[in-house]
């Protein structure tokens, strides 16, 4: 894990992160963001709030009949996979409404100039740029309101959110600026890391693991049985060599580093020692360890999710308790956002 930069002192150690409700999330949402969440709860003197990021995701279309599922679908995967509540605060976004209204007060601090800048934008929205929303090119501002609500000074994320974040601390530090309050949003530290900061599709080494992608065999879901799991890596794209002695040996070989640091992230070691464990070996071996090793840590979580999805109830007490411990935090620094800006303070 990349050691962050102490934050400032005036600041408490806190971490926020969010996950999209838009579709079964993959073994690149785990193994990027919600394993590392987990990890992150259980580290002494943070405090940990994570979030289901709605509000993002209907920044493109989503099924009014499908979203609903979806955000309970998260907040489920998040609690299999280790979240405990009584630890850390698990909510929805839009059940807070200082994100939206913080949302705001960013979207008029951050400039054009730098939203042009955000790659994730130009690939979502491919060639046809004016016929996205409006949201979906504010979504920046909006993420930087996520994070700013809560003075988060740690961010949990996959390597694709890097940009994103490197945007969010440009709107603290002109916030801080413009308004002549040094210190009051603290700078968030991206916590990018681990052996598979970024899971490449299974078809293709060079193409992110993606919810979106048209072809199912890319990915592994969270939701796939163990015999799909194993179908899924056994088909997996590779090359003909053995694998190397050192992680330099991966270079050029993007399959092969894939499925090396997804089996280092899941069995929670370093790419080297799985090497020492497999150098000289062919994908014929590895692969079925692979599918092992991935059908041993994620059928736990599989089950657990379906159990959960199973009383809908449940997971809506969790969320509006995580909503109202969230908003008990975000409001009083909304507040003082109010009063900083210029605004009449919102009504209490
Ligand atoms: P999203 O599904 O876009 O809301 O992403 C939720 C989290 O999962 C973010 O922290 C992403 O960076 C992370 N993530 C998504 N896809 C991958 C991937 N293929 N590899 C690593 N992290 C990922
Ligand atoms: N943009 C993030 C993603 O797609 C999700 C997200 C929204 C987020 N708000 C956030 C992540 C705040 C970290 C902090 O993955």
């Amino acid at each position: 894990m990349t050691e962050a930069a102490a934050p400032t002192a005036k600041h408490r150690p806190r971490v926020f992160s969010g996950v999209q409700p838009t579709g079964a999330l993959t073994l690149g949402n785990y193994l990027g963001a919600l394993k590392r969440f987990v990890e992150m709860q259980d580290e002494a003197g943070m405090e940990t709030i994570y979030c289901i990021v709605d509000l993002h995701a209907i920044t493109v279309w989503q099924e009014p009949s499908s979203l609903r599922d979806a955000i309970r679908s998260v907040a489920a995967a998040y609690l299999a996979s280790g979240l405990d509540p009584a630890r850390s605060i698990i909510f929805n976004q839009s059940q807070v409404s200082a994100h939206a209204e913080l949302g705001w007060i960013c979207s008029c601090v951050v400039r054009l100039g730098w939203l042009n800048r955000m790659t994730q934008f130009k690939e979502k929205a491919g060639k046809n740029a004016e016929a996205q929303s409006g949201g979906l090119y504010m979504y920046p501002a909006l993420m930087a309101a996520d994070i700013l609500a809560y003075r988060a000074t740690h961010v949990p994320v996959g390597e694709d959110q890097k940009q994103h974040l490197e945007l969010s601390r440009d709107i603290a530090a002109k916030f801080n600026k413009d308004f002549g309050v040094p210190d009051f949003f603290p700078l968030p530290e991206p916590m990018i890391g681990g052996p598979a900061p970024r899971v490449m599709s299974l078809r293709d080494g060079t193409k992110k693991m993606s919810k979106s992608d048209p072809s199912d065999m890319s990915r592994i879901n969270l939701t796939d049985d163990a015999d799909t799991i194993a179908a899924k890596i056994r088909k997996a794209k590779t090359d003909p060599e053995p694998l190397p002695e050192a992680a330099e040996g991966l270079d050029g070989r993007p399959e092969a580093r894939n499925l090396v640091g997804i089996m280092a992230a899941l069995t929670d070691r370093t790419v080297e020692q799985v090497l020492a464990e497999y150098a000289g070996q062919g994908f014929g071996v590895f692969k079925p360890r692979l599918a092992e090793a991935a059908v041993a840590h994620l059928s736990p979580i599989t089950a657990e999710m379906s159990r959960l999805m199973a009383d809908p109830a449940e997971i809506d007490r969790i969320l509006a308790d995580g909503a109202a411990r969230a908003d008990a935090i975000a409001r009083p620094i909304l507040a003082e956002v109010y009063d900083t800006v210029g605004l009449l303070r919102p009504r209490p």
